[in-house]
């Protein structure tokens, strides 16, 4: 079968990719490289031995999209196109709403007129309200404080409402946690742009000295040694929990939402602790005040994910700190040559 992948020269896309070219699926990739290199889908290329038809569109190019439709028999879409970065939302609303949303609508539009209503979605646990006790599981209470929150949000209405409307749509709202690492190759992994705003890329580039020290946003929460607790989760098992939505997919119709994270919590100097140790090395950190908007602790209830789409995240923290790290030290420059 053939996968439409959006986005899928972005970090998440491009593991995504390989793992699904891994698992016998053919991809067609569409991104317009605002957050990202072509060099990333060359590079998976390389790895598998296969070809990835690549356009590089706007997914809200209504008639650039209808092309793809027209010249590839696609089977179901993996929609990861999207503006992704917290703070910069605040800034810029408009910005994100109008990207965020209209390229879900776009898509969905094109891909209804092409008769595949089949859709996984790229959220985030950011949709739960803050109110939630933890472990989070689908049924929490969900509310946002940021537009980038709401863009997700209000994507998963509309996809709701989409399938809703016609039963023969088939959909998959996927919540990720905090996806971090890198392929064990170390030739594909997360670029950011300038200066990282998540904490695994701030730690490897702090490593290879890009950056003078690392601080640490507030050491004086309610958890066991005052710094954040996230559920840090492995690109890979990430991408390999969307092959496991794409069997779901198949098998039923109507939208079904499911958490991918580890169920694991660890603080960021946890992080810095594991890090260390597991690469050999010292970072430069430390205390800093809070960051405005920071909860004190998020981690998943994986358990849907596991009953119903046979799916859990197998990689060790270990792991996500040695390929994070092999990764950064063979790309200093990320895509850049
Ligand atoms: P990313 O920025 O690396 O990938 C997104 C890709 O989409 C980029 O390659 C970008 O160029 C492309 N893109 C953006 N708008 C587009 C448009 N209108 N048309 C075509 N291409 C467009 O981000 P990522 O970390 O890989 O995230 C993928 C998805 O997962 C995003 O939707 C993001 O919001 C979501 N998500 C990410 C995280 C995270 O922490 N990385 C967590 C939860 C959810
Ligand atoms: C993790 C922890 C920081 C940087 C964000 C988005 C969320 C989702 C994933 C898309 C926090 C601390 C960080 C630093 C630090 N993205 N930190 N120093 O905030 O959990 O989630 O990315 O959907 O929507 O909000 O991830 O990596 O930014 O931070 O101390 O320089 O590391 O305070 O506790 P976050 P993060």
């Amino acid at each position: 079968m053939k996968v439409l992948v959006t986005g899928g020269a972005g970090y998440i896309g491009s593991h995504t990719c390989l793992a699904l070219l891994e698992l016998g699926y053919d991809v067609v990739a569409v991104d317009n490289f605002s957050n990202s290199s072509p060099e990333s889908l060359r590079r998976v290329e390389e790895l598998t031995g296969k070809k990835v038809p690549l356009y590089g569109i706007d997914v809200r190019n209504e008639a650039a999209l209808d092309k793809v439709f027209e010249e590839h028999r696609i089977g179901c879409a993996i929609h990861f196109a999207g503006l992704k970065a917290v703070g910069e939302s605040v800034q810029k609303p408009l910005a994100y709403y109008e990207n965020n949303l209209l390229s879900t609508m776009t898509l969905l539009k094109v891909m209804g007129r092409h008769n595949v209503k089949k859709i996984i979605f790229s959220s985030s646990a950011t949709v739960y309200s803050t109110e939630n006790a933890m472990p989070l599981n689908e049924t929490g209470r969900m509310g946002c404080t940021n537009p980038y929150g709401w863009t997700k949000f209000m994507c998963e209405e509309i996809i709701r409402d989409n399938a809703k409307a016609d039963p023969a749509w088939s959909a998959v709202l996927l919540r990720y946690f905090n996806p971090v690492g890198a392929h064990p190759s170390g030739r594909i992994g997360e670029a950011p742009n300038g200066i990282p705003n998540n904490l695994m890329p701030f730690i490897t580039q702090t490593a290879c000295g890009v950056r003078k020290e690392l601080v640490i946003f507030g050491n004086d929460y309610p958890t066991p040694d005052g710094t954040c607790v996230r559920d840090y989760i492995h690109v890979m098992d990430l991408a390999e929990g969307h092959a496991a939505a794409i069997d779901y997919l198949l098998a039923h119709t109507g939208t079904e939402v499911f958490n991918l994270g580890t169920g694991q919590g660890y603080s960021v100097l946890d992080m810095v602790k594991a890090f260390e140790e597991v690469n050999g090395l010292s970072l430069p950190h430390r205390i800093g005040p809070r960051r405005p908007g920071d909860i004190a602790t998020c981690y998943a209830d994986p358990e849907k994910s596991r009953q119903l789409l046979h799916w859990t995240a197998k990689r060790t923290l270990k792991d996500m700190c040695a390929d994070a790290w092999h990764w950064q030290q063979l790309n200093p420059r990320g895509y850049d040559a």
